[in-house]
């Protein structure tokens, strides 16, 4: 390991943690408690589905090992546990942004998973907190306005640099397991650590996918209220999961008018998943309990059995090779 790439995964660690700490210095109380938005709201989305987190998790998993199409990663094994079977992957090489397609012939699902952030270019696109409108990626939407749908730029970004390829595949996916029942819905965004489900019968071909079932696993605040409204007033399950202090479930900070969307399940000190409140945005009593000072890359890094570096620190050279980017 060269001093160079060993410098470039420490800074990595220490610009996200400098990132959160600065912001957080806007306000000193915050030291103790996280600023979040508790105002009151109705998440109507049905949810959280902990079952099926506790299996997609390993999906996630596998995201971030390597040659996941031969399907026989540590993660992925225990994915075929479960019936899921590899069928494509794409990836956008300038923008490192990756995700893949599979499906559990037992439960007739399509599931897709993509990565959240896992490299340099990543983490830089991810520390950007300028919101933008969805619809063009490129209007700047002001924090409070509260009519005006944003979401983060970022990950317009990351996912718009995947997005015609995940849907031509995901077509193709879907022709090849036509049986699988389907309905058309608006393109909604998706975003990080993402899953879709989807189920057709009638469109034979779509321009933008269904999604059935969302979960997030150990993701950032991706949007606005407006953006947040959207999520929670679906007739979906969304399900939220994360884990003791993982920072980035803090992320981007709250001040610049970030909130989360969907049912939370957090999993608390004593590895207890605790059912948060659907009558505010942000439960103050679940992740949004832990004291700021607390907050750590190490909880984001294992999510019950899964640790997520696993792969990575079986092919350190791999994975720094990802870490180190032109920038
Ligand atoms: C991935 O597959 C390629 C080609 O088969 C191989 O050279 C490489 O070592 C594999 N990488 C890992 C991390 O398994
Ligand atoms: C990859 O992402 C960049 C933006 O980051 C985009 O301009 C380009 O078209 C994408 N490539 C593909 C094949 O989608």
């Amino acid at each position: 390991m060269s001093p160079t790439k060993s410098f470039s995964v420490i800074t990595l660690f220490i610009l996200t943690r400098a990132l959160s700490i600065s912001a957080n210095l806007f306000n000193i109380p915050t030291l103790l408690v996280p600023p979040s938005d508790t105002r009151p709201t109705t998440i109507l989305s049905i949810g959280p589905d902990l079952a099926r987190s506790k299996k997609y998790v390993h999906l996630t998993g596998a995201s971030y090992c390597f040659n996941i199409s031969t399907w026989d990663c540590i993660f992925c094994k225990i994915s075929k546990n479960y019936g899921f079977e590899f069928v494509s992957e794409f990836r956008n090489k300038s923008a490192n942004t990756y995700g893949f397609i599979a499906v559990n012939n037992y439960e007739k699902e399509i599931i897709v998973t993509i990565r959240g952030t896992l490299n340099m270019n990543n983490v830089l696109q991810d520390s950007d907190w300028v919101m933008v409108d969805p619809n063009d990626g490129r209007t700047v939407v002001k924090i409070g306005d509260g009519e005006t749908i944003g979401v983060n730029r970022g990950f317009v970004r990351a996912v718009g640099s995947l997005f015609p390829q995940l849907v031509t595949q995901l077509n193709v996916a879907m022709r090849n397991h036509h049986n699988y029942a389907s309905q058309s819905r608006p393109c909604a965004s998706l975003h990080h650590s993402l899953h879709v489900k989807r189920t057709d019968q009638s469109s034979p071909r779509f321009s933008c996918p269904e999604i059935l079932r969302l979960f997030r696993i150990r993701g950032p605040r991706v949007g606005n209220r407006v953006y947040a409204d959207y999520w929670n007033s679906q007739n979906m399950p969304i399900t939220r999961v994360s884990n003791k202090a993982d920072f980035a479930a803090y992320l981007p900070p709250s001040i610049h008018g970030y909130v989360h969307f969907g049912s939370e399940v957090w999993i608390n000190s004593k590895e207890e998943e605790i059912i948060c409140s659907k009558e505010v945005y942000e439960d103050p009593t679940c992740t949004n309990s832990m004291p700021v000072l607390l907050h750590n890359l190490a909880d984001h890094l294992i999510y019950w059995d899964m640790e997520y570096l696993a792969c990575a620190g079986q092919h350190m050279e791999t994975t720094l090779g990802q870490f180190v980017t032109d920038l």
